[in-house]
């Protein structure tokens, strides 16, 4: 199997099989984030613990490639510190921008994610859990 393979059938697992589905109760941080081009729309919510993620859900109206993108960020948020989830954040921006196809290690789990990149009309769909992602981390920041 190549790799084109191998990350189309990473994506199709978390389309079938979405993680982290759902809105949380009594979140530490939420926010939701528009796609002005389709009018879809994607929340996030988040529970901390200390300055850690403990939990996270998304809850998706939106296409197959958001659903892929959201599912994919809140496995690998989880548990991790708030630095470290924001250097993820800036990290993965900048892999979708870059010409080459180098992906820092803290990446690697988001790979058939950033394969994606090459299909730019669809960029704001791969994006979306991040924007939310991003107005959280700034309310924290607060
Ligand atoms: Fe609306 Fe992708 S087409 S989020």
């Amino acid at each position: 199997m190549n790799n084109s393979s191998i990350y189309r059938e990473a994506l199709l697992e978390h389309i079938k099989n979405p993680k982290n589905l759902g809105s949380l109760d009594n979140p530490d941080l939420k926010a939701v984030a528009f796609n002005s081009i389709c009018g879809d729309e994607l929340q996030l919510s988040i529970e901390l613990t200390e300055e850690k993620i403990k939990d996270c859900k998304t809850k998706v109206r939106g296409c197959s490639i958001c659903i892929v993108s959201a599912s994919m960020m809140s496995e690998l948020i989880i548990s991790k510190n708030i630095n470290e989830v924001d250097k993820i954040r800036k990290k993965f921006l900048e892999c979708l921008k870059k010409e080459n196809n180098k992906i820092p290690k803290l990446l690697s789990n988001l790979r058939p994610l950033i394969s994606l990149k090459n299909n730019r009309s669809r960029m704001k769909c791969v994006i979306l859990a991040w924007d939310a992602l991003f107005d959280c981390l700034s309310q924290y920041e607060k």
